[in-house]
């Protein structure tokens, strides 16, 4: 087999010198200048026994597909070719694009052709907003670093490994679940794989603002404190940061860790979901200009009470996954987002329960323009192996990477660091570590988690978790009336020992729409709509009822959920079909929270 010189030079490793790795996140990349899209047609190639990546001793080749080799002469053997592979849409998953893909957990190979001319001068960073679930990247064959974990962003300095012209991005994408992974092997949600969220390029200088921080000043309304972080200790760097409707326009220079305090005076109109106000604010150092649109509020419990801006709140939300508003397959653009936000706010929502993992950042944007207060969760979901080392370190990186992401998005209000965890010191360990962690990272959101309750003797249930201690708000799902006899709510109390405001985070049950019998025949309407009735009349008489984020906006996506004609592998349990058609119980949840937002107002 010959090769050619570039082909011996990049499989000999020598190049692995050159390696890049994974830098920090260059924040708020939608901002920046200079940035250009990936997205688009990429050719693909499912590689079921990843011989594209292993040879047939199992150790990582150096042929491999992330070469993009072509036969030059009729002898030559190559036994694969992007060029005459199929394509598919880049963002989006693989299960929806390829009917032969609908199962599908393993590797795929994306490869995205693309002409460039890097400026000298600058670094190039090549930034994906999510992979599912690992993704190793190559650029002009060469590795750039791999990255695990499905739901959060990442980015890559590829100046190294850029050409004139011609560059390709190889990415090696693979979903399978395992035991230790977060989340693990068994949830209840699709397993949509491949590159899920944009692709994009910028160009920065040597050194640039890597990330900056801004928000209200918990003690001082009249304040706005901050940071702004350079990507190297460089001292004397002055950086403005402008906010013209404020009136401010400040400069700060940087220490010798690169890094800057921000203290400014303002009086903002406070963000809320009535006045979602949002602010234009630029940071700029030199020619580099990052722009954001920043909203200020206070959030903060006092006792049983959620307040914002110090004002008690209800928090009338729901819960939604990231899917597609019609047809399913993971959201790819904004105007999916959209729509289903529309949905809530037709709810008459003022929160969203964004589960079980972090959603794109452009619908937490949208969600902060039409005034939805965002509950923000990593997918530590379930049975998670948590005497895992990796494991845990796999939770506390997603957990960073969400905080680093959203930190200046007032509509996150609530950081959530597991949903429906069993009970054990391991457990307990794994979990309070990471609340104690999330709180070294933002001190401005409230921390929660979805609990279980596990004391139940016939109609009295009490919460009890030692969890408690460590979130600012107490979550619990709970199903009377799907899991549980429906006929029994009006005799079920709830007991939730803790002086700290109560969500239900999750209760519900399912439908299938357009199915209409008497309110005792599962999967009808009229079932699913006595259940939400029978539920509400309940979950009222909790003391210190916070906030509810029923399960859930839309049927969704579900290998657990099998049921001929009925399910269909969806889980049922949405007001809304998978076709955007509302169900009776959507407008049982929707003047409740009407009365609700009402009775706030009072
Ligand atoms: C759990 C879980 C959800 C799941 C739901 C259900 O509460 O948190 O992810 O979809 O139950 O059973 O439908």
């Amino acid at each position: 087999m010959k090769h050619s010189l570039l082909t011996l030079l990049l499989a000999s490793g020598a190049w692995a010198s050159m390696q890049a790795q994974e830098i920090p996140l260059v924040n708020n990349i939608y901002g920046r200048q200079n940035t250009i899209t990936l997205n688009g047609a990429w050719d693909y190639i499912v590689d079921v026994q990843e011989r594209g990546f292993y040879d047939y001793r199992m150790n990582e080749t150096r042929w491999g597909f992330f070469l993009d080799q072509h036969q030059k002469d009729k002898q030559e053997l190559v036994e694969y070719n992007f060029d005459t592979s199929p394509k598919m849409n880049v963002p989006g998953d693989w299960n929806t694009q390829d009917e032969q893909l609908f199962f599908y957990e393993g590797t795929v190979w994306l490869r995205r052709n693309f002409d460039y001319s890097p400026t000298p001068g600058k670094r190039t960073v090549l930034y994906f907003g999510a992979v599912n679930y690992e993704a190793i990247v190559y650029v002009n064959g060469q590795k750039m670093g791999k990255h695990v974990g499905g739901f959060t962003p990442f980015n890559f300095d590829i100046t190294s490994a850029l050409k004139e012209g011609k560059n390709n991005v190889i990415v090696k994408v693979d979903n399978k679940r395992t035991r230790e992974q977060i989340p693990t092997n068994i949830y209840d949600w699709w397993n949509y794989g491949g590159i899920t969220r944009d692709v994009l390029l910028t160009e920065v200088d040597e050194t640039y603002v890597e990330d900056y921080s801004l928000q209200l000043d918990k003690q001082d309304w009249k304040h706005l404190t901050g940071w702004v972080k350079l990507n190297n200790k460089v001292a004397g760097e002055k950086v403005s940061v402008n906010i013209p409707e404020l009136k401010v326009k400040t400069e700060v220079v940087t220490d010798n860790e690169g890094r800057a305090e921000i203290s400014v005076k303002a009086k903002p109109t406070l963000w809320s979901p009535e006045n979602p106000k949002l602010y234009n604010v630029s940071i700029a150092r030199g020619e580099e200009i990052i722009s954001d649109e920043i909203g200020f509020r206070c959030i903060e419990t006092q006792g049983k009470q959620i307040l914002l801006n110090g004002q008690p709140i209800f928090m009338r939300g729901i819960s939604l996954h990231e899917e597609a508003p019609f047809g399913g397959g993971r959201t790819t653009h904004v105007s999916q987002s959209r729509t289903l936000l529309e949905w809530a706010k037709e709810l008459n929502c003022n929160y969203v329960r964004m589960a079980h993992y972090p959603h794109s950042e452009l619908e937490v944007r949208e969600a902060e323009k039409m005034g939805i207060m965002v509950w923000d969760e990593i997918p530590v979901y379930w049975t998670i192996a948590w005497e895992n080392q990796e494991t845990y370190a796999n939770a506390e990186r997603q957990l960073h990477d969400m905080i680093n992401r959203d930190k200046n998005r007032a509509a996150v209000v609530i950081w959530s660091i597991a949903n429906e965890t069993p009970h054990s010191d391991p457990r307990d360990k794994f979990l309070s570590s990471l609340a104690k962690y999330a709180r070294t990272q933002d001190n401005s959101r409230l921390i929660s988690m979805a609990m279980e309750v596990t004391s139940a003797n016939n109609y009295h249930n009490k919460l009890n978790d030692n969890m408690h201690e460590y979130v600012d708000v107490v979550s619990f799902n709970q199903y009377v009336g799907w899991y549980r006899d429906v006929n029994d709510a009006s005799k079920m109390t709830w007991e939730v020992p803790y002086n700290k405001p109560v969500i239900v985070s999750e209760f519900g049950g399912g439908a299938r729409y357009g199915l209409h019998a008497d309110k005792d025949t599962r999967w009808s309407e009229e079932f699913q709509e006595n259940l939400y009735i029978e539920n509400l009349k309940m979950l009222d008489k909790i003391e210190g009822l916070a906030g509810l984020s029923p399960w859930i906006l839309k049927d969704f996506r579900s290998p657990a959920r099998y049921l001929p004609d009925v399910q269909d592998y969806y889980n049922r349990k949405g007001l809304v079909s998978e076709q955007g058609q509302k169900k009776l119980s959507f407008y049982v949840m929707q003047q409740y929270y009407k009365e609700k937002s009402e009775a706030n107002k009072k």
